[in-house]
């Protein structure tokens, strides 16, 4: 396991027009490991991980973000990214007339910036040699980024830059959203060996599919903004039964 802790203390964050979305999110993952996070649609799971990544849509109003012992919130999304932080999102962002690849080079760069980083001729080998174990067409890797992409292949595009830039804990917003079943195979084997390879990674997803491919160390419920229950595996089988009505209504 590549050692990593990550801490959330009480965060409570609104939106820029002032609503308040999560109210006092604690959790941690003191070991890495895996960390599924379930919940109803608009309990605040994407608003938790863009506000995780840093994104400037959110306003935190209290509480505590530290990631390896660092103060998360007062670093920037890049110096987060270069810390080993990636996340990747529901919603993919377009970027016309930036090819695909050089966005991936550029984050490589930042990655792993430093003395001992792998030439560009490497890069583009682990490029190639990636794509294709993802059957993600290597001409996709030529257009702008996610510049008239299906939403599948937007998906397989976040998974190949995760395993490119190989973070200490990568953030994984249904990814395994709207997959194919050959897609999600290939999707689901890339996260498993990924955290096999002792990565650690905090999956939202509403699909169980993917978590009889890989099984969380911990499943985390959360509605209305903040996180209500945890458990294992027992907790995810219960929600596929029973929905999140043992919860509460909203
Ligand atoms: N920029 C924003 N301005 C105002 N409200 C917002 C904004 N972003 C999110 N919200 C609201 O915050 C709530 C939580 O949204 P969020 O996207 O975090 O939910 P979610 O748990 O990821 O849902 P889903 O399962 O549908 O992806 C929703 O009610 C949403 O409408
Ligand atoms: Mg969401």
């Amino acid at each position: 396991m590549i050692e990593m802790t990550f801490d959330v203390e009480d965060l409570s964050v609104s939106a820029k027009n002032g609503k308040d979305i999560l109210n006092g999110v604690t959790f941690s993952l003191p070991d890495g490991g895996v960390h599924v996070i379930m919940g109803p649609n608009g309990s605040g799971k994407s608003t938790l991980a863009l506000t995780l990544a840093g994104s400037p849509d959110f306003v935190v109003k209290s509480g505590k973000i530290e990631f390896d012992g660092i103060d998360l919130l007062s670093l920037g999304a890049d110096e987060r990214a270069k810390k080993g932080l990636f996340m990747a999102f529901q919603k993919q962002v377009e970027i016309p007339g930036v090819p695909l690849k050089d966005m991936i080079w550029e984050a490589y760069r930042v990655r792993w910036s430093g003395p001992g980083r792998p030439s560009i001729i490497d890069f583009r080998k682990k490029l190639s040699a990636t794509a294709s174990m993802l059957s993600f067409p290597e001409t996709f890797l030529e257009r702008g980024v996610n510049e008239g992409f299906s939403g599948g292949e937007g998906k397989k595009s976040e998974v190949l830059q995760m395993l490119m830039l190989q973070p200490k804990l990568a953030i994984l917003d249904e990814v395994d959203s709207g997959l194919d079943v050959d897609s999600l195979r290939v999707v689901a084997d890339a996260i498993k060996r990924f955290v096999e390879d002792g990565h650690s990674a905090l999956i939202i997803t509403h699909h169980f599919d993917l978590l009889n491919y890989i099984e969380p160390d911990v499943v985390y419920v959360m509605k209305g903004g903040k996180i209500v229950d945890e458990g294992d595996i027992t907790l995810a089988r219960i929600i596929e039964r029973e929905g999140y009505s043992r919860w509460g209504g909203e």
